[in-house]
């Protein structure tokens, strides 16, 4: 007579069996899982790092355009159009506009009007952006693209 103290034991071929069952079912489940795992991508897209800045044709020299929300400034001269990251090179804060340059707010890093560092932690001046033309008639700035310092894009 069994009790809660002394089982009954269970025969071999009953445990078996009900092994055979968990272990399927755990196969099943871990299946329907992965299954529906596969309908989401584990990699999401990234945002682009091109945007358009407005048509070549609003660029004339003496035109500074700053997009905000891209923390990037797009200036026009005569030797063409540029765009420079607001993006300071130390750790990453938006540099305020000052009258010899910009000045980043987080540790106090100067750089002048061209994005060279006078002064502060940043280790390397603001990066200056790919600028390019768009079959639309767009300038198109990249951020993921850096170009050497002075680098202006010919309008003609
Ligand atoms: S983040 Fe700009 S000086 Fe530190």
């Amino acid at each position: 007579m069994s009790n809660r103290l002394e089982p009954e034991p269970i025969p071999r071929r009953d445990f078996l069996g009900m092994a055979s069952m968990w272990s399927a079912g755990i196969a099943v489940l871990g299946s329907a899982i992965g299954m529906a795992r596969l309908a989401k991508p584990s990699v999401l897209p990234e945002a682009s790092k091109r945007f358009r800045v407005g048509k070549v044709s609003e660029f004339k020299p003496g035109i500074v355009k700053v997009i905000a929300e891209q923390n990037v400034r797009v200036v026009c001269s005569s030797q063409g159009v540029a765009a420079m990251s607001l993006i300071c090179t130390h750790l990453g804060c938006v540099v305020d506009k000052t009258e010899a340059g910009f000045k980043c707010p987080c540790h106090g890093s100067i750089f002048d009007e061209t994005g060279k560092v006078l002064g502060g932690p940043a280790p390397r001046g603001l990066l200056w952006l790919s600028v390019s033309l768009a079959a639309d008639g767009s300038l198109v700035v990249d951020k993921g693209k850096e170009v050497p310092e002075g680098q202006f894009f010919e309008i003609t």
